[in-house]
């Protein structure tokens, strides 16, 4: 189990070293990184640019500035989410999105009889936890942040690491995993079984009282699927209301597309590409060492690896990265520099597992403003709050 001290210490030491790296302008371990922060606008620059922006932007997005990716990056453009495909085998109905609902915020799928999906996904801290990591059964920490649920029906994998392929199978692995929900695919029959509410929601939602693992999984799928977004003023302005960006949020999302280079990883409708990479953040070899990726494919290649989260409503879904250590602040500093380069120890210089940050990361020389404008186009991706009323209470 980790140890949170240390995880602290560990994200001050990056974010000292990025801070250092800011203050010279070069990025760790990284020889052709000599130039410094680019000199800011003058007001009149700024005024100049942003119009040129509008007029750019302003048409459809197939004539938008071309992001700066590199030649081995299919990226996709930016757009609206599309309907939710919900699968053959598990289609939707009112009824089952009702019950896995019911299920959602469900203690007793706990073994603790205390722990719901809702404890870790809460919808007020936009489905998330708020916390660094996650408190397991009995309160023990796990490995990783808790990601938010919203937009799953369009992820390919899930988990920080792509471990599971589908969202049926996702929950099968929560409810079994004896660090999170720890049960027994009977003791979730058992426990529903006692409930003549429950009794009757399956009755609803499958046509007849039998009450399963797997109508319990599937139901508690299908309910996930219809938790999505797309009500973001960045979604306005994708769908033609090109006003709705201020100045400031239209120059960061110039520079997101641009300067910043962003668009190499978080691209399409999700600002994600599906794909994993290595940020330099796996602490190989200290002891809050994730090797991400690794863990499921076992390939050299993926240790470090994380699967590119979505960055719709990331600024509410804090504290960010797979461990949960930094604010957007401190990740926009560490991208500036190129994100930072662990240095092999005399040992590791023929280790084959040895990570290798991503080629895409490089210095960006971004000023302040720079950065602030960045931090406000990710705003624009922010969702309305809603108000998701548990069901009104646990059914007996
Ligand atoms: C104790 C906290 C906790 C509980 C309880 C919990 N989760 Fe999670 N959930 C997490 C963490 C942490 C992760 C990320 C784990 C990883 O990537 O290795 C996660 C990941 C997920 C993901 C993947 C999201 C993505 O973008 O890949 C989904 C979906 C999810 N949980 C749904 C559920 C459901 C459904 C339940 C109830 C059956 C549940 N969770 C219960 C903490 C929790
Ligand atoms: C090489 C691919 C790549 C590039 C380029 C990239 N990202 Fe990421 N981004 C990722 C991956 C992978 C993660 C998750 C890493 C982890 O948790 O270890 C991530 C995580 C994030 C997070 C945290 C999200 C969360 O929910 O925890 C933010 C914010 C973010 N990126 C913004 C940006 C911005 C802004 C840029 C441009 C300056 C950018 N990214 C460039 C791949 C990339």
């Amino acid at each position: 189990m980790q140890n949170h001290q240390n995880g602290f210490q560990n994200g001050f030491f990056i974010l000292f070293v990025v801070i250092a790296c800011a203050v010279t302008g070069r990025a760790h371990g990284d020889a052709a990184a000599t130039r410094g922060t680019r000199a800011p606008r003058s007001d009149v620059a700024r005024a100049e640019w942003v119009a040129m922006l509008r007029e750019a932007y302003s048409r459809p997005s197939a004539e938008w500035p071309p992001p700066h990716c590199d030649p081995a990056v299919t990226w996709r453009e930016f757009g609206l989410l599309s309907a939710v495909k919900h699968p053959a085998d598990n289609p939707h109905s009112p009824a089952k999105e009702q019950l896995g609902k019911a299920l959602f915020f469900e203690p007793r799928l706990s073994a603790s009889g205390e722990m719901a999906c809702a404890s870790c996904h809460d919808p007020d801290l936009a489905w998330a936890d708020g916390r660094t990591v996650s408190f397991g059964h009995l309160r023990k920490p796990l490995a990783r942040n808790a990601p938010t649920i919203r937009n799953v029906a369009f992820q390919e994998s899930l988990f920080w690491d792509g471990r599971a392929l589908s969202i049926e199978d996702q929950v099968e692995a929560v409810l079994l995993n004896p660090a999170e929900m720890h049960v027994t695919r009977e003791h979730v029959v058992s426990v529903l079984s006692q409930s003549a509410t429950y009794r009757e929601l399956f009755a609803w939602a499958f046509g007849d009282r039998k009450i399963t693992f797997d109508r319990t999984a599937q139901a508690l799928a299908c309910f996930q699927r219809t938790v999505v977004g797309g009500h973001s003023r960045f979604d306005r302005f994708l769908a033609g209301d090109r006003e709705v960006l201020n100045d400031q949020e239209l120059i960061g999302l110039d520079l997101f597309r641009r300067e910043a280079r962003c668009m190499n990883c978080h691209h399409g409708p999700l600002l994600a590409d599906g794909q994993f990479h290595d940020l330099g953040l796996s602490y190989y070899g200290r002891s809050l060492e994730d090797l991400g990726r690794f863990e499921v494919t076992h390939e050299a290649a993926d240790v470090g690896r994380f699967r590119t989260p979505s960055l719709r409503d990331v600024t509410r879904t804090r504290p960010l990265m797979h461990n949960g250590l930094f604010e957007l602040s401190g990740v926009l500093a560490m991208y500036n520099v190129g994100m930072v380069a662990i240095k092999r120890q005399a040992h590791q210089h023929d280790d084959p597992l040895f990570p290798v940050k991503s080629p895409l990361l490089k210095p960006l020389g971004l000023n302040r403003q720079d950065l602030a404008d960045l931090e406000a186009f990710l705003g624009t991706l922010e969702e309305p709050r809603r108000r998701v009323r548990p069901p009104p209470a646990a059914p007996k």
